[in-house]
């Protein structure tokens, strides 16, 4: 059990054991059991979109997996090691019912993912859909997954949009209206389904913490984001350099918007 946790990592704890027993718990065996990879609310395919690196092979870390149900895809389509890190008991109870079900070899810690007890350099991919990417400070668990990675990782995320953000009013899920500015948008403290915070920072200002990332890593740093219009800056790309890191992989896939237009929650 992690020790000093952070005050929204405690409510981010009680809202995720209540969600468990809600819904994620009944929804994971068939999640678990889908072959293919999606993304988001609308369900664009992996296949189309192109976001993760040909994943045969990679160690992979996921930082808020929750039921852990898209680790279980990335390890279905070749990752070597998914470790799946979360910060509440109940949700990693149903991962590991899930894992033994389904006989697919991943590993789980409970742990804040903005300070993981593990080696720096252990992983290929650092992954968040929807995890520590809403649910953890960015200028903490993105230079965390840094740390995490070896040379030439990748961090890939996926979290709401600028536009959800600044059109969700706390009472109700998205709205019409353009309700909260986005200058200076960080932490957005939740009451309404209970006490409840999330983190969101401006695309450019994430563009800024990964490129920060990047310089800090021991060679000159390179940071992308998909680049096509129409395709989401939700799911931002951000390799580690290395010695051996060329120019990014993926700028844009086929162009099919992946991003979520309603609060996950
Ligand atoms: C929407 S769920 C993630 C869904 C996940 N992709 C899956 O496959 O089930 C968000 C998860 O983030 C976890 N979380 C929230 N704050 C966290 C923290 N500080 N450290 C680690 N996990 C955290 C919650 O416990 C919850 O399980």
């Amino acid at each position: 059990m992690p020790e000093d946790l952070p005050d929204y990592a405690l409510t981010a704890r009680e809202h995720w054991t209540r969600s468990n027993a809600e819904y994620t718990n009944a929804r994971a065996r068939q999640r678990w059991a889908q072959e293919h990879i999606h993304w988001g609310v609308w369900k664009n395919p992996e296949s189309e979109l192109r976001i993760l690196p040909d994943l045969r092979g990679l160690e992979v870390i996921e930082l808020g997996c929750g039921t852990a149900y898209f680790g279980a895809w990335l390890k279905k389509h070749g990752a070597a090691r998914v470790v799946g890190v979360d910060i509440t008991p109940a949700q990693l109870e149903t991962a590991r019912a899930m894992n033994e079900e389904f006989g697919l070899g991943l590993e789980f810690i409970e742990a804040n993912a903005e300070d993981v007890p593990l080696s720096d350099g252990s992983f290929d991919l650092a992954f968040s859909e929807y995890g520590a990417s809403i649910w953890c400070d960015p200028f903490k668990w993105i230079p965390e997954a840094a740390r995490l990675l070896r040379p030439a990782g990748e961090l890939v995320f996926m979290c709401n949009t600028d536009l959800v953000q600044v059109c969700s009013p706390d009472k109700e899920r998205v709205s019409e209206r353009l309700v909260l500015p986005l200058r200076g948008m960080h932490r957005l403290d939740w009451t309404s389904e209970g006490a409840s915070t999330e983190f969101h920072i401006p695309t450019g200002t994430c563009s800024g913490c990964c490129g920060v990332l990047a310089s800090r890593s021991s060679t000159a740093g390179s940071c992308t984001r998909a680049r096509t219009p129409w395709t989401t800056p939700t799911t931002p790309t951000c390799r580690r350099s290395g010695p051996e890191s060329g120019p990014p992989r993926r700028s844009g896939g086929p162009g099919r918007l992946s991003g979520s237009p309603g609060r996950m929650a």
